[in-house]
């Protein structure tokens, strides 16, 4: 497993505001969407090239695009709020969603939504989650989009639990991992902490509705 931490001051200042418990939901999805074009800046920054001749009004040019298929993997719910960045920035990526919800008991994923087409994985899938806890949901979207044929998975996050990265470092050999922070640790609900409470009920306004 690879792990980049985008440390940026920029991120810091960010990340603090949505860690703030007044951020309202309206601040709180503007956030998550501009630290995701932190991540998704660093996270593309591997991707791969072909030649791609145009004529400027100019001249001819030799340039490039974009030659793998890229697949944006947003962890329902949480996830969703990081979309729109990412697919601003890759217009002509697919995207693949994944329902995971967490048993509040166990603290294990659940799956109740997954539809990829089999036989037609893509070449690099970008999962999407805000955060990285106990790691279990990423393990399984991971293994997920490995069995679907992905030859290349890659995990944005913004906040991180160590317990979360050791997880993952020993179940998901060639992931790679962007995160913005990796916090002090889970607590009892494994919950991250300091944290910035629950991602997809922020994003939603659905905070005590449950
Ligand atoms: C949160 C979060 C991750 C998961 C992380 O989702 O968005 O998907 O928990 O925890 P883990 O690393 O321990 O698996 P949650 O279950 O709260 O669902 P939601 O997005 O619908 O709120």
């Amino acid at each position: 497993m690879n792990l980049q931490i985008i440390e940026h001051p920029v991120v810091r200042h960010h990340l603090t505001q949505l860690r703030d418990h007044t951020t309202s939901p309206e601040q709180f999805r503007s956030i998550v969407g501009r630290l995701t074009n932190l991540l998704v800046f660093r996270a593309t920054e591997c991707l791969e090239l072909r030649p791609r001749q145009v004529q400027t009004p100019l001249t001819d040019f030799l340039g490039n695009e974009l030659s793998q298929s890229i697949g944006l993997v947003p962890i329902l719910r949480a996830g969703l709020g990081m979309i729109d960045p990412v697919l601003s920035l890759l217009p002509t990526a697919e995207v693949w969603h994944l329902g995971l919800y967490r048993d509040e008991t166990t603290s294990r994923p659940v799956e109740y939504y997954s539809k990829l087409p089999p036989g037609r994985p893509v070449d690099v899938a970008m999962v999407l989650d805000p955060m990285l806890a106990t790691g279990g949901s990423a393990v399984l979207a991971y293994h997920t989009l490995k069995r679907w044929g992905v030859p290349q998975v890659k995990l944005l996050s913004i906040i991180s639990a160590p317990e979360g990265i050791d997880r993952l470092q020993h179940e998901c050999p060639d992931l790679d991992v962007y995160v913005c922070a990796v916090d002090k640790g889970l607590n009892e609900r494994n919950f991250i902490v300091p944290g910035l409470g629950d991602a997809g009920d922020r994003i939603f306004n659905t905070a005590g509705n449950e």
